[in-house]
């Protein structure tokens, strides 16, 4: 099998997940690790290889050099063998091996936007609009009827801070071009966005032990995320601008449908009890940050 083959399957394996396109097939070797691994800054990273390095000695370098798991190793081993050679591949030698934090399934903690969901409970209502049969889609999703969110008016995170995270996202937009964009933060690298005393402010708002730090930069237009229960026990999400038509984030609970007004600026907090969805979005690009406790 040569190296487009195992592409090929890397995807098929992915199934309907976002991706990159992959340009150079024959120089390119694409590795895609679990994101948001702890202590991993950016999405992308790029390293040459040797054609007689074993699988499994590529995968020791990973960790070495950048701490991370390369767990499509660890996704399907009939695809690559770790006792194999790399040339038993047709990877070359010197070929640029890449490293990209666009998939696993820990993405789904905030939602797929996808276009294809027919038959998936209330779906209809967040690509049409219209009532909804809220208690049978929280029963049917096993949601909590009764479950809280919070909202919190904007003024917490500045307005400068808001055009830095957005500028931040459109810049990786450049060099990845993925729809659903979503990037993986440290701490640090958010303080240096935004500042200390905002991240903190933040974090006394959240009041719990989080784990990941990402923003997101869709225009995945005509696309909605389904009604699902998050994976991430607690999600706090700023809404970094309110300029697009659609993708409105709706929570059913208490019988209803809320749609809580997200104004660039303002805040919401949910819990894995609570049965949410995203609308369809037609235009316009919508961005957020994230924090979640896994
Ligand atoms: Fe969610």
């Amino acid at each position: 099998m040569n190296i487009v083959g195992i592409i090929d399957q890397i995807l098929n394996y992915m199934g309907n997940l976002n991706h990159r396109p992959i340009e150079e097939p024959k120089d390119l070797f694409t590795v895609i690790f679990k994101p948001f691994v702890e202590g991993f800054p950016q999405s992308q990273l790029t390293m040459r290889v040797h054609a007689a390095m074993k699988v499994k000695e590529l995968r020791d370098q990973f960790k070495v050099e950048h701490d991370i798991e390369a767990q499509i190793f660890q996704i399907d081993l009939a695809i690559l063998q770790d006792d194999k050679l790399l040339q038993d591949y047709d990877i070359k030698e010197g070929t640029e091996i890449k490293y990209f934090g666009i998939l696993a399934p820990v993405l789904l903690d905030i939602g797929v936007f996808d276009e294809d969901h027919y038959g998936r409970l209330g779906s209809e209502i967040l690509k049409q609009g219209g009532e909804c049969d809220v208690k049978g889609v929280v029963e049917g999703l096993k949601g909590n009827a009764n479950a809280k969110y919070e909202l919190y008016e904007p003024g917490l995170i500045t307005e400068q801070s808001i055009i830095m995270l957005k500028e931040f996202a459109d810049k990786r937009y450049e060099s990845e071009r993925v729809d659903d964009l979503k990037i993986p933060l440290h701490r640090v690298d958010l303080i240096e966005l935004t500042s200390e005393k905002e991240v903190k402010a933040l974090e006394r708002l959240f009041s719990c032990q989080y784990n990941e730090i990402l923003i997101r930069r869709c225009e995945a237009h005509g696309k909605f995320i389904n009604f699902h229960l998050d994976h991430s026990k607690r999600t706090l999400q700023v809404a970094l601008n309110d300029d697009f038509q659609g993708g409105k984030l709706i929570y059913l609970t208490g019988g209803q449908m809320h749609t809580p007004a997200r104004l660039a600026g303002s805040i919401t907090i949910h819990e894995n009890d609570i049965v949410h969805g995203v609308s369809l979005l037609n235009s316009g690009i919508r961005y957020g940050l994230f924090m979640l406790q896994t």
